[in-house]
């Protein structure tokens, strides 16, 4: 069986996910395939991008301790299937699959390519995940984040998994991570979608992320919602940082809903604009970060035809996304919105 995962930049919506916000990520045509046999009993798959396989026996492992570090991913979500099958009968059968993955994904460059990694272990291991209902969108997503956490002790939230999980060609998906409702929203025709890499790459396990996490909730306990919460809330909150991280998971959030206003009306300028300040938002008030970051969307911002440029995922390095006129000459990969991940055979 063949199986296609897509990575996913995120348009606009940084760490508001785990705090209940909207983020406005998009399927791209970068991703991995994955080509495997449920044959034998264990797992035994090849990456191109990774010198070690990932090679395991049936017997429930402990996922975070397995050698080379991506096999626990892999560990992470075959035990996680092998858990819901207990559940579910027609799913009952040994742990088992062969194969390798191909990835045109850089690794550690926020554009998901763990969540990508995971969910297309999830899918060959279960195919039956890929009916394509939203039912069956989500519970691949949230599968897929528990492996993830499992694997990586990183709090990620679901933006990722249901990026790819929930994608729909030619448009970005508008997610409410309360509701955990879907969206599609189609890509105006005259934008063009960049990525830029810039060449830094971070492990969130070795990241501030979880700290950041931290305080957002900290600072959720003391108002309320973050996203919900008024501007006197957060005003009122007395610890100089946590207060910075409320304002900005709030403002991140309501400027999502602001772009995808945008979007629906084609208005590029005001889109671009929105993106910008997400970036000083996320560089000021999330300190999430880094020069080489800035100085790239400062130096995209610049160019003739772009609109906006900011960081994209996680930070602490990876990549810029940028908003272009159709026709603009950009230094990066331009991104085509992909479908979602999927069986191919
Ligand atoms: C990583 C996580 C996501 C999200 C982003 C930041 O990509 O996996 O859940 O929190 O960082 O928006």
């Amino acid at each position: 069986m063949k199986i296609w995962a897509p990575g996913r930049v995120n348009l606009i919506g940084d760490h508001v996910d785990y705090m209940g916000g909207h983020v406005l990520p998009m399927a791209i045509q970068l991703g991995l395939t994955l080509e495997a046999d449920r044959v034998g009993r264990g797992i035994h798959l090849t990456s191109d991008r990774e010198n070690e396989p990932a090679v395991f026996g049936e017997a429930a492992v402990d996922p975070s301790v397995l050698q080379p570090p991506w096999a626990r991913l892999v560990a992470a979500v075959a035990n996680e299937v092998a858990h819901e099958a207990n559940e579910v009968a027609d799913e009952k059968g040994p742990i088992a699959l062969t194969g390798r993955i191909s990835s045109s994904l850089p690794v550690g460059a926020g554009l998901s390519s763990s969540a990508a990694l995971c969910v297309a272990v999830a899918l060959a291991l279960r195919p039956s995940f890929g009916n394509g209902t939203p039912g069956s969108q989500l519970a691949l997503a949230e599968l897929a984040q528990r492996a993830e956490h499992a694997a990586t002790d990183v709090p990620c939230g679901i933006m990722d998994q249901l990026a790819i999980t929930a994608a729909v060609e030619g448009a970005a998906t508008l997610i409410d991570c309360t509701t955990r409702e879907v969206t599609a929203l189609a890509i105006p025709g005259d934008w063009s979608i960049w990525v830029i890499d810039s060449g830094t790459r971070r492990d969130l396990r070795d990241s501030e992320y979880a700290d950041r996490r931290r305080q957002a909730e900290a600072a959720a306990a003391l108002v309320g919602p973050l996203p919900d919460a008024t501007a006197a809330d957060i005003t009122a909150i007395n610890d100089p940082t946590i207060r910075r991280r409320a304002r900005h998971v709030h403002a991140e959030s309501r400027r999502v809903l602001d772009f995808a206003g945008a979007m629906t009306a084609g208005d590029a300028r005001v889109a671009g604009e929105l993106m910008d300040e997400s970036h000083r938002s996320l560089r000021d008030d999330f300190e999430v970060s880094i020069p080489a970051l800035d100085d790239l969307c400062e130096e995209l911002r610049s160019m003739p035809g772009v609109h906006g440029a900011r960081l994209t995922g996680a930070g602490f390095g990876g990549c810029v996304v940028a908003l272009a006129d159709e026709g603009a000459e950009v230094p990066g990969t331009r991104l085509i919105p992909s479908g979602p991940a999927c069986l191919r055979q």
